[in-house]
């Protein structure tokens, strides 16, 4: 029977930590190792500070060969050890449990862009380079790399492919999984799994970089890998759009698509709630539409055309919109600066969430055709419960995920409000999800966050699959323990 758990080791904690910190300090230098409370804080902590653990020693390793050893050594002494890039993990996925067993690598010093190949359409990065320093490198070379999350100056390529990160342009690009093409990884007992060869065609058996993205660091760290570039779109039109309801966005949608084709990048649902919210938190900002609205969108068009015609095909998709009665108003942007204000805006929802407190958050996908359906299902249970909640429900409509996230009224503490819903407003937003065919959670992972609820809805065959892998590669269950597989009994 697999367990989450580990055995503290015999010996006593400070001796234990002594040799492990000894060991680590050989491989990788005295300077990049951290122990003790005070300097392991930031990385033992999740950064919306829910999550707060322990580790013997933070490891800072330079090189894949360095995480090889860190490895091998770990598993020949049965030391846990919890992979971290920018540790900005919604579902404290990346942070230790608080036995103070784990050694914690943080991959933040592997930052090299080690390669960009403008004939191949790649380039290849080491594990810790952060999201936006892997998009400034290809926007160099006038290419595109299509992530796009808000946590882009934090979160590294190994986070976004352990959690298949996914984010505001997967409509037109794909998530993590479809922008990878190679992969190496170090395996719980530091054997070296590499593909990093650029290749867009390959039928040689599994593919087995694949089973790395979406694992959040459970049976293998990733090291490295070969990333797949786009042609860098030359315009871009944006509109922050009021429509009717969020069937009447499913519909613009759908004409949009039939309007834009391949240029429709973004279509991302505001609430009215989500609106209030950030432009309270940012306070210099206004919303770009005159009247209050209970439902907007945010829709974005790139191509490699002129602005000109892109443009004209957004005004054709929000008149068409306005003649089938979907849309309310719209602003489209006049300006580079009005594109990053409307933006802007979408990005801040998060933030807002985290510093306001007491947000519920769920992350869930369900087929497209039942969005709609869903949202009002989802609203009216929670609205039973808790008739003040606010209803900040955004996200990327375009992909049938919304981050549906009843907020505390303002009259309640956040502690207060958590205590009493967070468990039964989860359980009946997650089942509404799940009896739509959707997925209780479309982007965010599973980490510690979600494991539990995992058995109420895989079923038992994908569960017991589940297990079968991590047993194949980590039989000791030392990478990132606790995480994401719930525990069979
Ligand atoms: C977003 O879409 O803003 C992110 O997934 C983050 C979040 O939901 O908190
Ligand atoms: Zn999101």
């Amino acid at each position: 029977m697999p367990t989450d758990s580990h055995t503290a080791p015999a010996t006593s904690p400070t001796s234990a930590t002594n040799a492990t910190l000894a060991a680590m300090q050989a491989i990788v230098g005295a300077g990049a190792c951290l122990s003790g409370d005070a300097d392991t804080e930031s990385y033992v902590t999740d950064y919306r500070r829910i999550y707060r653990g322990k580790a013997q020693v933070v490891v800072m390793p330079s090189t894949t060969e360095q995480v090889s050893q860190v490895m091998a050594w770990c598993h020949a002494h049965d030391v846990p050890v919890v992979p971290q890039g920018g540790n900005t993990s919604l579902m404290g996925g990346a942070v230790p449990d608080d036995s103070g067993t784990a050694v914690l690598l943080s991959l933040g010093r592997m930052n090299r862009v080690l390669a960009v190949d403008t004939i191949n359409d790649t380039m290849t990065v080491q594990a810790g380079v952060t999201l936006n320093a892997a998009r400034t490198a290809a926007e160099q070379e006038q290419r595109l790399f299509a992530l796009r999350i808000g946590s882009e100056g934090s979160c590294q390529i190994g986070g976004n492919l352990a959690t298949n990160a996914g984010g505001t342009a997967v409509l037109r690009y794909g998530n993590m999984r479809d922008l990878v093409l190679g992969i190496e990884a170090v395996l719980p007992d530091g054997r070296i799994y590499s593909s990093l060869r650029g290749l867009r065609k390959d039928n040689t058996g599994y593919d087995l970089k694949q089973l790395f993205v979406g694992s959040e660091g459970t049976l293998g760290i990733i090291t490295a890998a070969v990333l797949k570039l786009m042609p860098q779109p030359r315009a871009n039109a944006v509109a922050f759009v009021a429509v009717q309801s969020p069937e009447a966005a499913v519909r613009l949608l759908g004409v949009a698509k039939q309007h834009g084709g391949q240029a429709v990048t973004a279509f991302e649902l505001i609430s009215a709630p989500a609106l209030e919210l950030v432009l309270e938190y940012l306070g210099d900002v206004t919303s770009p539409l005159p009247a209050r609205h209970d439902w907007m969108v945010l829709i974005e068009l790139t191509s490699g055309g002129s602005d000109e015609s892109l443009n004209a095909t957004l005004m054709e998709i929000l008149e068409a919109g306005l003649a089938q009665e979907l849309v309310l108003d719209a602003a489209v942007a006049a300006s580079l600066a009005d594109a990053q204000r409307f933006w802007r805006i979408r990005e801040e929802i998060s933030d807002a969430q985290t510093r306001t407190g007491g947000s519920i958050k769920c992350d869930v996908s369900v087929p497209l055709s039942r969005i709609a359906a869903f949202i009002g299902d989802a609203s009216a249970k929670v609205l039973a419960l808790e008739p003040a909640a606010r209803m900040v429900i955004y996200g990327h409509m375009g992909d049938g995920n919304v981050h549906f996230n009843p907020l505390r009224p303002k009259d309640r503490s956040a502690a207060d409000f958590l205590g009493q819903w967070y468990a039964p407003i989860s359980e009946a937003v997650d089942t509404l999800a799940h009896a739509e065919n959707g997925s209780i959670s479309a982007e965010h992972g599973i980490g510690v966050a979600k494991r539990d609820d995992l058995k109420r809805y895989k079923s038992p065959v994908e569960l017991e699959l589940m297990w079968q892998v991590k047993r194949a590669l980590d039989p000791k269950n030392l990478l990132n323990p606790a995480k994401m597989l719930p525990r069979l009994d």
